[in-house]
């Protein structure tokens, strides 16, 4: 077991429905510990280079549009194994496929509109926490 550090993000759906608050709990009661945070209105550049890597599927415009609707809130969030952990916690991707108990299960609409994003794999995490989080370190 290693300690880890992730990027989270509650995305527009669950800042405009106020969700903030019950999702930071989630993570916290999960043992993660909140290490970075800001909330900020992404723009279409920076929504567009931090899902470059989706660039070409169909849902692209609809995912930046989305994405740049309403505030999100970023965060880094440390613990062991904390990549795998906060994928627990924030579910499948797709809200009919979340288990009780976790995040999306709890408030996402839809696999587009679903609340919450985390880094998928250690090597995006240092990416992701790069690309909002520069001056913070990755371990
Ligand atoms: P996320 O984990 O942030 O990574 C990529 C995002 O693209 C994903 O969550 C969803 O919000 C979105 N996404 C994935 N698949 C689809 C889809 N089929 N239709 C619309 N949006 C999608």
């Amino acid at each position: 077991m290693a300690t880890e550090r992730t990027l989270s993000i509650i995305k527009p759906d669950a800042t405009e429905g106020n969700h903030i608050g019950d999702i930071l709990a989630m993570i916290e009661k999960a043992g993660l510990k909140i290490v970075a945070m800001k909330m900020t209105h992404l723009s279409k550049a920076e929504a567009e280079g931090f899902y470059a890597v989706h660039a070409e599927r169909p849902f692209f415009g609809e995912l930046v549009q989305f994405m740049t609707r309403s505030p999100v809130v970023v965060s880094v969030l440390e613990g062991e194994n904390a990549v795998a952990k906060y994928r627990e916690v924030m579910g499948a991707t797709n809200p009919a496929e979340a288990d009780e108990g976790t995040i999306r299960k709890a408030f996402a609409k839809d696999i587009g509109e679903n609340s919450v994003h985390g880094s998928d794999s250690l090597e995006n995490a240092a990416k992701e926490i790069a690309f909002f989080f520069p001056t913070t370190a990755v371990l």
